[in-house]
């Protein structure tokens, strides 16, 4: 009976400092594995670190890696159909030149999105949003950026359209976010969609936001997501403060991943999303 109880009692001790051990070097110890979040891992255009930004081929890297969400650059064809592409040129990540409202659907959809960034992608299309959202709905998250929403009126009813048609702006449809650089453009979605969680995207210039401008946020966005260059664990409690969360872009290096999870953000976008994995017990 004795021999019963030491044995058990050994286990838990061995059990409680197994768990109760810094989980990673780099934070000083400061946390333990119970006291640690989860890390939610955003793969930035797909994961387009590995693969040719906003294609199917690195939307499906980021499945394949486990990423929680894929996020996507949405803006519009001349024609009014949704697809996926960075910039407002096909310059930069396709073998043609030009605008992309300048394009239809069936136009676009000929160049190639993928041999700019290896041999092995070439003849990879740019994708419609539908495709999209059809392929990986209940798969993997959605961070939905409308991009340069001003140069396509009416893209906000596009994209509130694409999802309702499918019932996908119901309240249990937990993994998709909106958000966007222009803030008047996430109020329009917000009021379209209702049930669905938008976010404010703010660049270097907004380094010193105020706690006003903040609250003001508040009303209608649940994430206020910076460029990782402003980011403070000030800035990350004042965002918590005003009710939000703080998922932080573009991290490219591991180095820049690390600095993320000591400033306690909720997210990490980023090209890369094995960098968010490395950090045993947050994910
Ligand atoms: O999701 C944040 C990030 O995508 C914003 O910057 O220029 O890569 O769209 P950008
Ligand atoms: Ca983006």
């Amino acid at each position: 009976m004795i021999r019963k109880v030491t044995i058990l009692s050994l286990a838990i001790m061995i059990f409680a400092s197994v768990f109760t051990i810094p989980a990673f070097a780099s934070n000083g110890g400061a946390q333990t594995v119970q006291q640690q979040k989860k890390m939610v891992n955003i793969a930035h255009r797909g994961a387009s670190g590995h693969a040719p930004e906003n294609t199917m081929a690195a939307f499906e890297k980021a499945f394949e890696m486990k990423a929680d969400y894929i996020e996507i650059d949405v803006q519009m064809t001349k024609d009014g159909e949704l697809i996926a592409i960075h910039d407002t040129t096909v310059n930069r990540t396709t073998n043609g030149t030009g605008s992309v409202g300048d394009y239809t659907l069936e136009e676009i959809q000929q160049l190639d999105a993928g041999s700019w960034f290896g041999q092995e992608f070439v003849g990879e299309r740019i994708p419609t949003f539908e495709e999209i959202i059809d392929t990986y709905r209940g798969k993997i998250g959605l961070l939905i950026e409308l991009k340069s929403p001003e140069l396509y009126p009416g893209v906000e009813e596009k994209v509130a359209e694409a999802l309702i048609e499918r019932n996908m702006h119901k309240p249990n449809n937990k993994k998709i976010i909106i958000q966007s650089f222009n803030h008047e453009s996430v109020q329009q979605s917000k009021e379209l969609l209702q049930n669905i969680p938008h976010g404010v995207l703010a660049g270097t210039a907004w380094a010193n936001v105020t706690d006003e401008q903040l609250a003001q946020f508040a009303t209608y966005a649940d994430f206020f997501n910076p460029n990782m260059n402003i980011v403070t664990d000030e800035l990350v409690d004042r965002v918590h403060n005003s009710g939000m969360k703080v998922y932080s872009y573009t991290v490219r290096t591991q180095e820049q991943a690390d600095n993320l999870f000591e400033r306690n953000v909720d997210g990490i976008i980023t090209d890369f999303p094995e960098y968010v994995y490395r950090h045993p017990g947050k994910n």
